[in-house]
């Protein structure tokens, strides 16, 4: 029977359930059916303390109560409130003094930032490039707005970042387009956990040194992850390689406070560019604002409105990194305690650095997931391997994780 589809098609798959969301209502629904203690739910993009139980800071949930209803119940300006526009710049900029031009427009999450720097720098139908392993939505993403998606093959043999494929793919596509966005998600990437060394950085910066003068590229460096793959200042000391892009090669870097804050469903983020002139900078931002006002309008203000408050006062603001440091603490010390249980027994991983993930490169992903969950083990299968979210289970199970993952790749 011919599947009756309502939806109009627009180049578009008609997709069913969200596959994470879907793995974990069926690990969720284990819990009610078998008790906590027989399910291991390492597929949740959030952090959780060892009972599963979402973490949220303590600073930041007492800011956000203490917001008045003009923070948090007022339309916020579409490019977002002027203290969250230069709040989150010092947010994820650090310590980093730019050179260029910057400017910031809010968007919903990280999510927000990614949609539009595609819908913007890029015509209908043109490819974005990303690595092969990659963040699923940036493929809904764009094929939602009408975009294709390409990869380039994000490690070499010698497990490094493959910086001749990634000059390769470039290339490639801008000879057939005049626009391209590149979506490079560093540091602790999702799903690998990868984080680009300043090596790798110089190696992109030399191939973006490369474009043909008559073509535009957006570089958009999605830093999700950016506070939790270790020291904050030492993960952004790629900034200043960024300045010697030609002006042709706009950096943008895509902020989600969603990870940072520990703020997920508050839906706070920002573009913000590091742009060589003040007419691509006040352009970006006011493209930056048609594309917000043509898809949800303004952001929600109570988010932007937590950041102002943060950023308004030192002690907050020490108490926030504090409070960060602690739980980043816990969630690198879970990572090693994969990574290394995983060397011990052979289990090779995708080259991990630090964060919400790990990856395991295996043949058949789906069969390796389907059989652990039928020992409660619920991770989520991808294109080239399996992902394991280490933010959501305890550093005990993180140890116990490696042996049952290699037992179902090898059955
Ligand atoms: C790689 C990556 N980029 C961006 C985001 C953006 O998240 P949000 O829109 O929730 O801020 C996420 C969230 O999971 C992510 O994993």
């Amino acid at each position: 029977m011919i599947e009756y589809v309502m939806a109009a098609k627009n180049g578009r798959t008609i997709p069913k359930e969200d596959k994470i969301f879907g793995i974990s209502n069926r690990a969720n629904a284990m819990i009610d059916e078998k008790g906590k203690d027989a399910v291991i739910n390492a597929t949740i993009g959030a952090l959780l303390d060892d009972n599963g139980d979402l973490m949220v800071l303590s600073s930041i949930d007492e800011t956000f109560r203490k917001l008045t209803p003009s923070e948090y119940a007022a339309y916020a300006p579409i490019a977002g409130i002027p203290a969250f526009r230069k709040a989150v710049v010092k947010a994820a900029l650090g310590k980093y003094e730019p050179k260029g031009y910057v400017e910031a427009v809010a968007t919903p999450g990280g999510t927000g930032s990614i949609r539009n720097t595609m819908s913007v720098y890029t015509e209908p139908g043109d490819t974005v490039l990303t690595s092969d392993w990659f963040w699923a939505p940036y493929r809904t993403i764009a094929s939602e707005i009408g975009r294709k998606l390409d990869t380039f093959v994000f490690f070499n043999d010698e497990r490094k970042f493959n910086i001749a494929s990634f000059e390769e793919k470039v290339l490639e596509l801008l000879e057939k387009q005049e626009h391209l966005v590149i979506i490079l998600n560093t540091p602790a990437h999702n799903p690998t956990g990868y984080s680009l060394t300043i090596e790798d950085w110089e190696g992109v910066v030399a191939v973006l040194n490369k474009v043909p003068a008559d073509k535009k590229v957006a570089l958009l460096i999605d830093v999700a992850y950016i506070d939790f793959a270790g020291d904050e200042d030492e993960y952004r000391k790629f900034l200043p390689v960024l300045e010697r892009l030609p002006n042709h090669v706009l950096p943008i870097i895509g902020y989600s406070a969603s990870k940072t804050l520990t703020a997920y469903g508050m839906r706070c983020g920002a573009m913000i560019c590091l742009a060589p002139t003040k007419e691509i900078a006040s352009e970006f931002k006011s493209m930056g604002e048609f594309a917000s006002r043509g898809s949800w309008s303004n952001c929600s203000k109570a988010g932007q409105s937590v950041m102002a408050r943060i950023y308004a006062d030192e002690e907050l603001q020490a108490r926030v990194t504090k409070e960060r440091a602690e739980i980043r603490d816990m969630l690198l010390r879970r990572g090693k305690a994969f990574e290394e249980e995983a060397k011990k027994i052979g289990l090779v991983t995708v080259p991990f650095d630090a964060g919400f993930f790990v990856s395991i490169p295996c043949d058949d992903p789906d069969a390796v997931a389907a059989k652990l969950e039928e020992k409660g083990i619920f991770i989520v299968p991808l294109a080239k391997g399996v992902r394991v979210s280490v933010a959501s289970v305890s550093e005990e199970k993180c140890k116990l994780l490696p042996a049952e993952i290699k037992k179902a790749i090898e059955d």
